[in-house]
């Protein structure tokens, strides 16, 4: 039996499919609009295709004996889903649905999806629990909060389970120094500040100083994507033991940063100066957004183990190569 990883090919996923080729089968569908094939590793079998075109996954779950699909592949960029929402809901929910009618027909049942901490929009409290309410403030979140209300509504009717992954924010390389984070065009924040550090940018800005959090600039809670990872095996093998099912975890830290402890944070490491543009705020952030993870922990015996220096190093190590 395989597992089938869809978006393998981008940051997150590719990171898991290295966990996985270790021990399982892998098929990486991607359709390297933000993905790059270099990134798969080479113990997987890759398909270049669309997870929203039925015929692909029809022809992927004729060929394969799937046990389940890992699903990683979506737009993922807050500030462009408020640009461009149709995108979002085209991508992230439309093409989502054909996999998952796909994965019904095929009788594939077990399936983990990525969703985010964008789900909660504005938090009502400073640690975020999978209890507090959800109430996404830009189409990115929406679009993630909908395909976990589909997979709750699927789960009750048909022969299928699901774990959903809600990461807060991913970051860090793979210790193997072949894999790390990479975007094109990047927005995010500690790959951006690093490629500064090293030159390749003339400057950062640090989108709002006026924030209710401890500087004024955004808080968040980033977590290693090694750990994300580690996250996603421990729930696949948790459904497959008969452990659990059907159930949302946060993934994160527990600590938050501001963009200004990331900054001096990547300053410290590389031993390099910053020049800092300070800018309004950007569309769609909320102030701060930081995890509890207990339920993960306690259920699954997962703890994140980089924390932020370590989460820094191994992308600097990566950058700086
Ligand atoms: N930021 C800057 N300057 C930059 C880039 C980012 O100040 O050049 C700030 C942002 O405004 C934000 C923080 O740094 O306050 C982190 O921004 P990122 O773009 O790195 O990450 P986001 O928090 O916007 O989003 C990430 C993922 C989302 C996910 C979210 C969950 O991209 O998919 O984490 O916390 F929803």
């Amino acid at each position: 039996m395989a597992i089938l990883v869809c978006g393998g090919a981008g940051y997150i996923g590719s990171h898991t499919v290295k966990e996985l080729v270790t021990t399982y089968e892998v098929v990486v569908l991607d359709n390297l609009t933000t993905g790059f094939e270099s990134l798969v590793d080479e113990r997987a079998t890759f398909v270049k295709g669309d997870l929203g075109d039925p015929e692909v996954v029809d022809t992927i779950f004729k060929t394969y004996s799937i046990d389940a699909v890992f699903h990683f592949a979506a737009n993922s960029l807050v500030g462009e889903s408020v640009e461009n929402p149709l995108k979002y809901y085209r991508n992230n929910v439309g093409a989502t649905l054909v996999l998952l009618e796909k994965m019904i027909e095929y009788n594939v049942n077990r399936f983990i999806f990525s969703s985010t901490a964008a789900t909660y929009g504005i938090p009502n409290s400073e640690l975020i629990t999978e209890e507090t309410a959800t109430n996404p403030i830009n189409p990115y979140g929406r679009s993630k909060l909908m395909i976990e209300q589909i997979l709750a509504d699927m789960a009750r009717v048909h022969d299928f389970q699901y774990v959903v992954l809600r990461y807060f924010n991913a970051a860090g390389a793979h210790h193997s120094g072949e894999i790390g984070e990479s975007h094109d065009p990047e927005s995010h924040l500690i790959p951006i500040v690093l490629q500064h550090l090293l030159g390749e940018r003339e400057q950062i800005s640090v989108f709002g100083t006026d924030y209710e959090t401890s500087d004024g600039t955004c808080v968040r809670d980033y977590i290693h994507v090694t750990d994300l990872a580690r996250a996603h095996i421990l729930s696949y093998e948790g459904m497959t033991g008969g452990k659990i099912a059907n159930q949302t975890y946060n993934l994160g830290n527990g600590a938050g940063y501001s963009v200004n402890e990331i900054i001096e944070t990547c300053q410290q490491i590389s031993g390099k100066q910053a020049t800092i543009n300070y800018a309004p705020r950007r569309a769609g952030d909320p102030a701060a957004l930081v995890a509890s993870s207990d339920k993960i922990s306690k259920e699954l015996g997962w703890q994140p183990t980089f924390d932020l220096t370590a989460i820094i190093s191994s992308a600097w190590a990566w950058h700086s190569k």
